[in-house]
């Protein structure tokens, strides 16, 4: 199954890393970076693009900076560098479950191979390895909005399960999910904000299923509940018949499998007052260069 690209994303431009990730049809995580760039084209030489490039630069050096273990850092961040002509708009969203050091890695590794690429486009998205991270940066605000259609994965995972099984195991799948959009639509009752796990028995039988979802925290809990809606549309597109999925939107992700793939949501990424009052301190120095 190939990874979907939005159609109207025509001046699409693909990096891929090491392991290119578009064809990981077999691969349960692809091992590598990748990222999608599109918008308008920022590769003429002119003053307000070699600025915004260099807002970029910036930016991701502070999205992967911020990640670090010195400063408890979050699962998600959203940050913005330069002066309003040619500001660069940024967030990363590290999978919920991960230690900091896991998701501070992942993002170096990403923010690094998405500064090595030519700023061509005002707008890309970074997928880190194992798909732990994600990284969007834009020439406007707008991009942290909930967009129908930015579906950039639905990929399968594994073997498909017998036909006769497939019933139930689909059965119990839909209602698992299903029910976790309506805790995401209603603002939810997760440990987590924006991120939740769930472990179900299949009907009948002694197998599970591994659920987890999360949204990036700059859309409203009815926008997560879309979000997870929309990539839950896809399941049949992608994964009848299959034992699990990986399905990925800019704001929001599903992954599903028959064996245990997610840990513990680690509690050391709740912030500290001194950590957010340091980074908003950051930010203000930054908007008024
Ligand atoms: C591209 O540029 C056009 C014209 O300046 C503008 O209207 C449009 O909003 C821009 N699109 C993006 C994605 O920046
Ligand atoms: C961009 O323009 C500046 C000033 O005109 C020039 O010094 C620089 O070499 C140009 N860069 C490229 C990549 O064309
Ligand atoms: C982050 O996103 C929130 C919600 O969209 C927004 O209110 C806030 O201004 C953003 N912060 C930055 C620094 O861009
Ligand atoms: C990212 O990690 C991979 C695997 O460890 C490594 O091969 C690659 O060089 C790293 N890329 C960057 C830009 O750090
Ligand atoms: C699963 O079944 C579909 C048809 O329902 C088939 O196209 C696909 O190749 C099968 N995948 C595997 C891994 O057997
Ligand atoms: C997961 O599903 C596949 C395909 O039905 C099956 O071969 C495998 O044994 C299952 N794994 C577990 C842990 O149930
Ligand atoms: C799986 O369940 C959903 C929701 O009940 C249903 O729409 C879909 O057709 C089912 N798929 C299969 C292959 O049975
Ligand atoms: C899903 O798979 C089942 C059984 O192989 C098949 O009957 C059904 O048509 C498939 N549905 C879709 C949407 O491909």
């Amino acid at each position: 199954m190939a990874w979907a690209i939005p159609l109207f994303l025509i001046t699409t431009l693909i990096c891929s890393g090491p392991g290119l990730i578009l064809n990981a049809a077999e691969e349960e995580d692809f091992d590598g970076v990748s990222s999608v760039c599109y918008g308008n084209s920022t590769k003429k030489n002119n003053s307000k693009n070699l600025e915004f490039q260099n807002n970029v630069h910036l930016l991701l050096s502070v999205l992967g900076y911020e990640s670090s273990s010195l400063h408890p850092p979050l699962t998600f961040l959203n940050t913005s560098v330069g002066r309003v002509s040619d500001r660069a708009y940024g967030s990363y969203l590290c999978r919920g479950d991960l230690s900091v050091r896991q998701c501070h890695n992942c993002l170096v590794n990403l923010t690094n191979f998405m500064s090595a690429l030519e700023i061509d486009n005002s707008e890309c998205i970074g997928f880190g390895r194992f798909l732990w991270c994600m990284v969007r940066y834009a020439n406007t605000p707008k991009f942290a909005v909930y967009e129908e259609g930015l579906v950039f994965s639905h990929n399968s995972i594994g073997e498909n399960v017998s036909v006769s099984d497939y019933r139930q195991y689909n059965e119990t799948l839909s209602n698992t999910v299903q029910g976790l959009i309506i805790e995401a639509g209603n603002g939810n009752n997760w440990d987590k904000t924006n991120f939740a796990t769930r472990v179900v028995e299949v009907t009948g039988s002694r197998e599970k299923i591994y659920v987890l979802v999360q949204c990036t925290a700059d859309i409203s809990p009815m926008d997560c509940g879309n979000c997870l809606r929309e990539l839950y549309s896809r399941i049949p597109d992608c994964c009848n018949g299959s034992q699990g999925g990986l399905l990925i939107h800019a704001n929001c992700l599903m992954k599903y499998n028959n064996q245990s793939f997610f840990g513990v949501a680690n509690r050391g990424f709740l912030p500290s007052y001194i950590h957010m009052t340091f980074f908003l301190l950051l930010t203000m120095y930054f908007s008024f260069l």
